[in-house]
């Protein structure tokens, strides 16, 4: 889509960090934003912020793993706008802990709000998007969907899965002769608010974690989060690599090359019929 002024962006987990930078971002290029998270009143906060700089926005209250929210959400954006052009399937949270240790409401909870965010999002917006025959879908994975960290199991299913996903809707818009373009975003480190992800949990499941961490667990994790907000990439670099993709209709999105080694040496492990080795499974940073 190279002209997007006018235009729709629909942005799930857009209240805080890449979403966020996503709807500034369009935004700036003159679309309509709807906007659909579970934080409210950090949705308040941004919808407002928006608003205040002369932008139209829709804030949805919307649970992205439940289909129902997803599909009033959808009707929401077409009641009040007409039409989704852009479709930023976004939302997405993180949870340590080795594979043993992970509960099944873990695996639930990030599976639910990764995975099926973006299918319910898929099933809700890309029918009128491949009606009109005009739009552009930007699934965010991870570099986590093209190698495996140690103490992120779930996380990494779910955005292993949604590369893949990615890469068949691809497909079968290319050999539909579509107008509808597809990313796969797959930033590295960013400083946003993922690392207090356990923040979005469902109320019935705080309970049912395993003991709290000791005190120098949280201290280390304490010092961890304010390495990667002073470090890790900012928001608003990856929101610039995301508006070009959508406008130059480019698949891949990396947003840095730290990754990169260890997926090209998972590849050649594979062609090599090798086992995983230490440079391709992370220890979670
Ligand atoms: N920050 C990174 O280093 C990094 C790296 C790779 C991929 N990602 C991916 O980027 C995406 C955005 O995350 P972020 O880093 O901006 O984190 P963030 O926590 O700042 O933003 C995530 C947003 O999703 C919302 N959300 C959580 N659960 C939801 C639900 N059930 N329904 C609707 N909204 C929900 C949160 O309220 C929040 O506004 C995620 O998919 C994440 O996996 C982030």
């Amino acid at each position: 889509m190279e002209n997007l002024d006018g235009k729709v962006a629909v942005i799930t987990g857009g209240a805080s960090g890449l979403g966020k930078s996503f709807a500034e971002r369009f935004g700036a290029a003159g679309m309509k934003l709807a906007l659909a998270d579970v934080e409210v009143p950090v949705l308040e906060e941004t919808v407002a912020n928006l608003e205040s700089s002369g932008i139209e926005v829709l804030g949805i209250p919307c649970d992205v793993s439940n289909p129902e929210d997803v599909n009033n959400f959808a009707e929401t954006v077409i009641s009040q706008f007409g039409a989704a052009h852009v479709l930023c399937l976004n939302a997405g949270v993180a949870s340590g802990g080795t594979i043993v240790e992970s509960s099944l409401e873990q695996w639930k909870w990030v599976l639910g709000v990764n995975l099926y965010g973006i299918i319910h999002g898929l099933n809700a917006f890309l029918p009128d998007l491949v009606k009109q025959d005009e739009g552009h879908v930007v699934m965010t994975a991870s570099v986590a969907g093209h190698t495996s960290f140690a103490n992120l199991g779930p996380y990494s299913a779910s955005k292993h899965a949604t590369v893949t996903i990615a890469e068949t809707l691809f497909a079968e818009m290319r050999d539909a002769g579509s107008n509808v373009g597809v990313s796969c975003l797959c930033p590295g480190f960013v400083s946003t608010n993922i690392f207090t992800s356990e923040r979005n949990q469902p109320e019935g499941m705080k309970s049912s974690l395993a003991e709290p961490p000791s005190d120098e667990d949280a201290s280390q994790r304490e010092a961890m989060i304010e390495w990667l907000r002073a470090n890790a990439l900012k928001p608003d670099v990856v929101a610039d690599l995301v508006h070009d993709a959508v406008t130059e209709n480019k698949f891949w999105i990396f947003t840095d090359e730290t990754h990169i080694p260890a997926i090209t040496a998972r590849h050649r492990e594979i062609q090599e019929r090798r086992p995983p080795s230490a440079e391709t499974i992370f220890e979670e940073i």
